[in-house]
């Protein structure tokens, strides 16, 4: 059976965990096999990138996990393409891969690995459902939904296995094309630790290329960088 279409199985679900991803790191060092899923009605410490909290109301967000092996080097970028194409087409990217509609964020993903042991897991939060005056008064403004029922969740798991499963097999070139497509910084202003310029797309590697008040482009790596543009920090 190919690697993409073992996606989702075995699925491990219970209806509240502290983090679906702290869940599946510890399935993946414990041997769990590529396509693990875990997936949570409600996380009592759902965590975002750079340190980051991440909160949905119980029931009303896709919370989900999967354990790769063997990823290649554009996961985190390939599995954003694969969460936008899930939420329309409206939906753009915001670098490295918060998923946005009409400027809300609707989606964020939250990639952890150990590059040595050769596996990554994929944390994925999808509002699908969420009610946006039960969230807390700072994401309020900023955060989207799909508009959709509690009950669409499986839905959507469904049609987001099938998109990463594409994005995931696909080449470094196509996930580019793909993210260069939606992307939604391009052309705006964005301020980082030390500067701030505009967004000029991607280089190979990924990594966001910005051009500076001077004129020089740089390349600012998703690991490292604390991206704002407008009130989004990414
Ligand atoms: C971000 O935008 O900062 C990334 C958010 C990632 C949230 C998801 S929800 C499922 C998985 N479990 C977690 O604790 N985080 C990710």
């Amino acid at each position: 059976m190919p690697a993409s279409d073992r996606l989702g199985w075995p699925r491990l679900h219970a209806r509240r965990l502290d983090s679906t991803n702290t869940l599946a790191r510890a399935l993946a060092g414990a041997g769990a096999p590529h396509g693990t899923l875990v997936t949570t009605d409600e996380q009592t410490s759902g965590r975002g990138r750079q340190g980051r909290s991440w909160s949905a109301p119980a029931g009303q967000a896709l919370l989900c996990s999967w354990v790769l092996r063997e990823p290649g080097r554009l996961v985190s970028l390939a599995a954003g393409v694969a969460v936008a194409h899930v939420c329309g087409a409206s939906a753009q990217i915001k670098w490295p891969n918060d998923v946005l509609i009409d400027g809300r964020k609707v989606a964020g993903i939250l990639a952890e690995g150990r590059p040595a042991e050769r596996w990554v897991v994929l944390g994925i939060g999808l509002n699908v459902a969420v009610d946006l005056a039960q969230l807390p008064a700072e994401l309020r403004e900023r955060a989207g939904t799909l508009g959709l029922r509690p009950h669409d969740r499986e839905t959507v798991l469904a049609s987001l296995r099938t998109q990463l499963q594409h994005w995931l097999a696909a080449g470094e070139q196509e996930v580019l094309a793909a993210v260069a497509a939606l992307d939604a910084l391009r052309g705006r202003r964005v301020s980082w630790d030390s500067g701030h310029g505009t967004a000029a797309g991607l280089d190979p590697s990924g990594a966001l290329l910005v051009r500076d008040d001077a004129g020089s482009v740089l390349a600012l790596d998703a690991g490292e960088v604390h991206l704002t543009q407008g009130h989004l920090t990414t």
